[in-house]
């Protein structure tokens, strides 16, 4: 019989003390569904990145999770201030990060790249104003 897991984290803008802790509650809870290997490594890389841009660049935002046989399928949706130019984002070394982001070690400009090397199928879905939508998918 084929299961079914769904789950979902919060995560707060700005709030860089917590910069990573939504990314190991969530490979936890990975593993213990037997998640192992090349499958989690390249889906814990693609949820801490998406965490640390919503820390980074918006107010507030939601990862969700579902486990099926067959995939995991992650959906980054945050209230924020959008990404304009999406394609622009996507290359390697490109950052609007400010100095204070810097200096933790963040904004080399590598975490979208990232999420796209990491994915089987990437979607990037944004409005001005409003906010990103990632959808993630990595097959099992
Ligand atoms: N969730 C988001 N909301 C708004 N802008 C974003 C978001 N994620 C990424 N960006 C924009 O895309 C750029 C590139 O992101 P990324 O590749 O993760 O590199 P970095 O975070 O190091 O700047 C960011 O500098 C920012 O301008
Ligand atoms: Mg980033």
């Amino acid at each position: 019989m084929s299961q079914k897991y769904e789950f979902s984290f919060p995560v707060k803008g700005d709030n860089f003390d917590d910069a990573g802790k939504a990314s190991i509650q969530i490979k936890k809870r990975l593993k213990g569904l037997g998640i192992t290997g090349d499958v989690l490594r390249r889906t814990a890389i693609a949820i801490y990145e998406s965490e640390v841009n919503i820390i980074s660049y918006a107010r507030q935002g939601n990862i969700n999770i579902r486990v099926t046989d067959d995939n995991i399928s992650i959906n980054i949706r945050d209230s924020g201030p959008g990404i304009a130019d999406i394609k622009q984002a996507m290359q390697q070394g490109y950052s609007t990060a400010n100095d204070r982001i810097r200096k933790m070690g963040f904004g080399a400009g590598m975490g979208l790249f990232n999420i796209k090397n990491c994915s089987d199928d990437f979607e990037i879905l944004s409005k001005a104003n409003k906010g990103t939508l990632l959808k993630i998918l990595i097959n099992r």
